[in-house]
């Protein structure tokens, strides 16, 4: 028996601010924040909270996993803009959805706060003290920028990803192969949410420090487990910036190359194995990587035996990678 992911959902709220309406805000236009980010847009939850949110993620993950509410034993929501400071999100959840029987806790980790409770509840699941666990990545950025801060409201959307990890015996969902997962607390101030205030950032120290270090946590991640970059059919990544992904898929230097490949067909190819989704969602934080994920298991592009990676970086610092075979 091993963690397995069983089910995946996702949520994202209706309204769609544009880049154009944003320059309506604050000085900036649609030619900056596409070029420097690659978002067109962004969603904004406006009444909806956090957890309202997340129980829409999971009663879908939990329809698509053919998993009960009452079956669910653990709830864990990762989350920086929770609803309360207690109770805890997920216990919030547990009775939007009906969980009767979960246990639940939230957990802090900004950006790599999913990779941090995709790991956790692994952990669970393989020590056998629970068997259906709920793992969700819930935010609503909108209420923790400055919207007049232009360097950082831009950036940011709200939205829900979720997914079921269960204890299963081979052939049941997705393996969840290994982790690696660090902190750099001594650079925390780089980037920090205050109590009742706003996002502060220094773009280029976490620009530089992702580029950096989400490579290094890939790359150490195959290593461990004997994986070639390219036999990697998605790194699916946390959904910050275009710019940080491509920097990435550069720096893991795949070998796409049947020799011969001119220069932007390998560029293209490699390209493929990093799907994003930032354009239409900008930063969701905790929720970017299980957005992504559903987005890509309900268009049916992953299949059993393709290997995925999941990685996050942000706050802490904190940065961090997953292996999974669908
Ligand atoms: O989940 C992790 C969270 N954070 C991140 O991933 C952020 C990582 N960093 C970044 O993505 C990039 O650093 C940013 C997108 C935030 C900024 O891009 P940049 O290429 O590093 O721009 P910059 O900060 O160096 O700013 C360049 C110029 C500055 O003007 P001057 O000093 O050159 O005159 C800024 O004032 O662009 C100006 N600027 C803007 N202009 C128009 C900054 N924000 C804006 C804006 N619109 N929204």
């Amino acid at each position: 028996m091993r963690a397995r992911i069983v089910g995946t959902g996702s949520f994202l709220p209706e309204y769609r601010m544009s880049n154009f309406e944003l320059s309506e805000l604050v000085e900036t236009s649609d030619e900056w924040i596409t070029s420097r980010t690659g978002i067109k847009e962004r969603r904004i939850a406006k009444e909806l909270t956090v957890s309202d949110m997340a129980a829409n993620a999971c009663i879908r993950a939990l329809e698509n996993a053919s998993v009960t509410p009452e079956q669910v034993d653990l709830i864990i929501v990762a989350t920086s803009s929770p609803d309360y400071f207690f109770p805890n999100c997920a216990s919030i959840v547990q009775k939007k959805i009906g969980a009767c029987n979960a246990a639940c806790f939230d957990l802090s980790a900004a950006c790599s706060g999913f990779i941090a409770a995709l790991s956790t509840a692994a952990a669970y699941a393989e020590a056998g003290i629970y068997s259906n666990i709920l793992v969700v990545g819930s935010e609503k950025m909108s209420s923790l920028v400055d919207w007049k801060d232009r360097s950082t409201c831009i950036l940011f959307g709200d939205g829900a990803g979720a997914c079921v990890v269960g204890r299963r015996a081979s052939g049941d969902g997705a393996e969840i192969i290994s982790g690696d997962f660090h902190n750099d607390g001594n650079n925390n101030d780089v980037l920090t949410a205050e109590k009742s205030g706003f996002i502060h950032m220094d773009g280029q120290a976490v620009f530089k420090f992702a580029v950096k270090k989400v490579p290094e946590t890939i790359k150490h991640l195959l290593e461990e487990e004997g994986v070639q970059t390219q036999d990697v059919k998605y790194y699916i990544l946390h959904q910050a910036n275009i710019r940080i992904i491509e920097s990435v898929a550069k720096r893991l230097e795949i070998n796409a190359s049947e020799s011969g490949k001119a220069q932007n067909e390998y560029v293209k190819t490699v390209m493929e194995k990093f799907p994003s989704n930032l354009q239409k969602y900008g930063n969701t934080s905790s929720a970017s990587i299980p957005i992504l994920l559903d987005e890509l298991n309900r268009e049916n592009k992953l299949h059993p035996g393709d290997l995925l990676v999941f990685a996050g970086f942000g706050a802490g610092l904190s940065w961090g990678s997953m292996l999974v075979r669908w």
